[in-house]
């Protein structure tokens, strides 16, 4: 089901292919598709590997304290959450791929990129419900110097909230350097000082509330950032200066099991996708935010070549 809607993303972006000139050396690649590049170029991490275990599961406590928290002010930071995969080799991961010229997502071809999240049911089922579920939206960043993260948004807007502001859906951001406003991180308007939070938006140009009501949330690597998809948030831009090592983070989306689904399809977070579907998710991550990332046209057409490689690879039609 998910490779068959990745094959209806890919033909919108027929037309484009067409128009442009391809870039030959990113669609010809097709060790790009063989989980041998992927292990070479990152050996120290797994590619379907990894059982996910319950026993690694990151207990949980201070429901009440950190649910009013995130009612009212829209974002939870959770500090030293240890996780049981190794953060700085996943960290290290992403500069490797970046190195290679490839986008930061690529790393969830890595178990352990998929098992981290896993390891956040016991909170995650307590902000949402039992039976939650993971989107099949994900990201990762690498923000260099000079760069910037993306610019102020909301997620999903006002409909991922209960009337109560109780979340249907959240984002899970996780560091996996330091954040801190030298080289870039989140930065939000908490709930209760925004203007437009659960509200119908009057004028989304204007920043709804007082510059002095901004917060910067500086974390360590390994901490957790969640945030209701309503709260108004962006990363911010790393200094110029050379000095700061590179901002790297990955983010996750999910939401309750009793609502109607934000996407086409869910994840079940309890279940490591195959490195094939990894692939093809990966690509409609590149497909769908080029909106938000600007991304060349030439990395467009390559996340389609992947989907179209697989089309031919599994038969589908
Ligand atoms: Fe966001």
């Amino acid at each position: 089901m998910h490779l068959r809607i990745a094959l209806k993303i890919a033909k919108d972006y027929s037309m484009l292919r067409k128009e442009e000139k391809l870039d030959l050396d990113y669609l010809s690649n097709d060790s790009l598709l063989t989980k041998e590049f992927w292990v070479d170029l990152n050996p120290c991490l797994n590619i379907e590997n990894i059982v996910y275990d319950n026993q690694s599961i990151i207990s949980y406590k201070n429901f009440v304290q950190d649910n009013n928290h995130l009612i009212k002010l829209g974002y939870l930071h959770k500090k030293n959450s240890n996780f049981k995969v190794p953060i700085s080799l996943m960290k290290k991961s992403i500069a490797n791929i970046v190195n290679y010229k490839l986008p930061p997502v690529f790393a969830f071809v890595y178990d352990e990129f998929w098992y981290i999240q896993f390891q956040l049911r016991m909170l995650l089922e307590k902000i949402l419900n039992k039976n939650y579920k993971q989107l099949p939206d994900f990201w990762a960043w690498h923000v260099g110097n000079g760069q910037s993260g993306w610019t102020p948004h909301r997620d999903k807007g006002e409909r991922s909230l209960f009337k109560n502001n109780k979340p249907k859906s959240l984002t899970v951001w996780i560091p996996l350097s330091k954040a801190s406003p030298n080289n870039s991180c989140m930065y939000i308007l908490p709930a209760n000082k925004d203007n437009f939070y659960n509200k119908p938006k009057l004028n989304s140009a204007n920043f709804p509330g007082s510059v002095s009501d901004i917060k910067a949330l500086p974390a360590e690597a390994g901490d957790v950032l969640m945030w209701t998809q309503e709260l108004y948030h962006w990363g911010s831009s790393s200094g110029e200066d050379g000095l700061n090592e590179p901002r790297i983070s990955i983010a996750f989306e999910f939401q309750r099991s009793d609502i109607a689904p934000f996407n086409n399809f869910l994840l079940e977070p309890n279940l490591l996708p195959t490195f094939n579907e990894r692939l093809v998710l990966i690509s409609m991550q590149i497909l769908q935010y080029t909106h938000m990332y600007g991304f060349k046209k030439d990395l467009v057409y390559w996340a389609q070549s992947y989907i179209e490689k697989y089309k031919k690879k599994l038969s589908l039609v």
